[in-house]
């Protein structure tokens, strides 16, 4: 039995502009996804205690297929057993044991689908913990990858690298295309994050972005304006100029929110959070609902955001510069 972990994210930068090339800044977090795998005869059942659902086991029969015992939440525990099934592939793949069973246990303080990289997570978690369960240890940047074709797989090859290489490696990173990298010396940036309880579909809002940028122009130009965003803001991080990295973080949000990718309850929290006097303040992750990330070095923010009507929970973040581990 091997247990690995692997830790969230807030983009700071660049999400969705990132799938077309443009770069991005993720941020890995310290909130983890923690996978047990031991390894069985065969097929593959999965139990999650605590994915900010009630609690499901699955159970895959020889066809893959899922099926939940619990009908709560559904459509998210499907979307959860479709990338563990797409891992557990992938782990077959790399140890060449293209018949390994597991007993996959799951457990995380990210919120599914909320836009902190919680799939990435479990991803990059299953993939190190199953593959050292059966006696292969794989370099975080081969994880990054594998973990990669699992949520392209899952997302209909509409991807970046961005979440699954800032979760394999930790710390802030870099992603143009396929070129990845750590960025160094960027020091602790003081984020705080607001949860509205809800989740966005990623397939779906990648999808939708990808429509209005095949159908207009202008919808181009702002995906590639959020790139000269992360641009400018590589140059200003690193730096203590936190409030041009906050200007720039809300004219990121003004982008996405043309793109259609936020939502009432994310506004709202981005308002409440600026209100406070943060400096910044844009949705993180794929949008709908979900998460907000702030820049503020005070906790009125954090205050702010508790009592924001539509606001589930709100808490500091602090980087985590550790990526993908063996517990
Ligand atoms: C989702 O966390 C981030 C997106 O940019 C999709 C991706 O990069 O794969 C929306």
């Amino acid at each position: 039995m091997v247990t690995s972990s692997a830790p969230g994210k807030v983009y700071l930068f660049g999400e969705h502009a990132v799938v077309y090339g443009e770069p991005a800044v993720p941020c890995a977090i310290e909130r983890r996804a923690r996978v047990t795998a031991t390894e069985r005869e065969d097929g593959l059942r999965v139990h999650a205690d605590d994915l900010k659902l009630d609690g499901f086991t699955v159970e895959y029969d020889g066809d893959g297929d899922a099926r939940p015992d619990v009908e709560a939440e559904r459509p998210l525990v499907e979307a959860a057993m479709g990338y563990v099934n797409e891992a557990v592939s992938q782990v077959r793949e790399a140890t060449d044991a293209p018949d390994a069973g597991f007993e996959i246990q799951i457990e995380s303080d990210i919120p599914l689908g909320a836009g902190l990289g919680s799939s990435a997570a479990v991803v990059v978690a299953a993939i190190d913990a199953a593959t050292r369960e059966l006696g292969v240890s794989l370099s975080p940047r081969e994880i990054a990858d594998r973990a990669y074709r699992v949520e392209s797989a899952v997302q209909d090859g509409q991807a970046s690298r961005a979440d699954t290489f800032c979760s394999a490696v930790g710390g802030a990173v870099r992603v143009e295309g396929d070129d990845c990298r750590t960025l160094d010396g960027i020091g602790n940036l003081p984020f705080v994050i607001g949860f509205d309880g809800g989740a966005g579909d990623t397939g779906a809002l990648v999808a939708g972005v990808r429509r209005l940028r095949d159908e207009h122009d202008f919808a181009a130009d702002t995906v590639s304006a959020i790139g000269d965003v992360v641009r400018e803001g590589e140059n200003v991080l690193g730096t203590d100029d936190y409030e041009s990295l906050g200007e720039l973080m809300n004219f990121n949000h003004g982008l996405l929110s043309a793109l259609g990718v936020s939502s009432r309850s994310l506004d709202t929290m981005v308002w409440a959070a600026r209100d406070a006097g943060a400096v910044g303040a844009k949705l993180t992750g794929a949008g709908g609902g979900g998460c907000i990330v702030a820049l503020d070095e005070s906790d009125d923010a954090l205050t702010a955001l508790k009592y924001t009507p539509g606001c589930e929970d709100a808490f500091r973040a602090e980087l985590d510069t550790e990526g993908v581990r063996r517990e």
